[in-house]
């Protein structure tokens, strides 16, 4: 099973893709988090990349794809992949089409998780993550259970994106409104798009899930 998690940032891609792993046995693939792993390597990619994220902008087409392609190689060749903020425009969705028929897969589901936009802002700017283990929080919707100590791995520092203010966040959903979502209909033809509410609590948005893709 291949799935595409389409939604604006904040949305929950990410959460919901890392539920998902654990329920049906897949491998998230985020290019959000391939483009910040290549920064803090401080790669060539990486070095194009910081600029291009902190902005809210996004990253090239035909390198994305490419890089994307390279960590599906790194996988099974049988195991299924959640596309977590990719494609991102047109070009990308063509560019995965090729990415996937090379490869003889096929994609089964696009789920859009719709939201609220000043919703998104809120959890947005709380969000952050456990420094060592890379775990997700949020300021009000998420703590961990003992204050200041990560749930997994009992570690202690925690680190916030330098993409997650409010200015770049709302570049970030001009960017999905203005290229992301019109890649909709693409998918639409093929009668594979599912729309879930993003804006009901972490749990509900992944019962929604689990029960389209069970
Ligand atoms: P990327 O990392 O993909 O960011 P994004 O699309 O902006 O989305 P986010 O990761 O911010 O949000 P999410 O939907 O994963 O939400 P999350 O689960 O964390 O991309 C970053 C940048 O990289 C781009 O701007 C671009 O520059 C570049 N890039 C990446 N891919 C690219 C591509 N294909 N092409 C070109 N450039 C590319 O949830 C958010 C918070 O809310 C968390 O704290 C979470 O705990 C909380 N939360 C989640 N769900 C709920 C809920 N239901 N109720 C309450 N709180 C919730
Ligand atoms: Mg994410």
């Amino acid at each position: 099973m291949n799935i595409i998690l389409l939604g604006p940032p904040g949305a929950g891609k990410g959460t919901q893709a890392g539920l998902l792993e654990d329920k049906f046995g897949l491998v998230q693939l985020s290019t959000g988090d391939i483009l910040r792993a290549a920064v803090k390597e401080g790669s060539e990619v990486g070095k194009m990349a910081q600029d291009i994220m902190s902005s809210g902008k996004l990253f090239p087409d035909e390198l994305m794809a490419q890089i994307l392609g390279e960590h599906i190689d790194q996988l099974d060749a049988d195991v299924g992949i959640i596309f977590d903020g990719f494609p991102r425009t047109q070009n990308q969705a063509a560019l995965l089409d090729d990415l996937l028929s090379e490869r003889g897969k096929v994609l089964d589901h696009v789920i859009e998780l719709s939201v609220d936009e000043d919703a998104l802002v809120d959890r947005i700017t709380g969000r952050y993550t456990c420094g060592n283990c890379n775990t997700g929080y949020h300021d009000r919707h998420k703590l961990p259970k003992v204050e200041g100590v990560c749930d997994v791995c009992s570690k202690s520092e925690f680190k916030r994106r330098p993409d997650d203010n409010e200015e770049t966040v709302r570049t970030r959903m001009a960017e999905y409104r203005g290229k992301t979502a019109p890649i909709l209909p693409i998918y639409e033809e093929l009668k594979i798009v599912s729309r879930v509410d993003g804006m009901g609590g972490i749990s509900e948005v992944s019962d929604a899930l689990n029960a389209i893709l069970s």
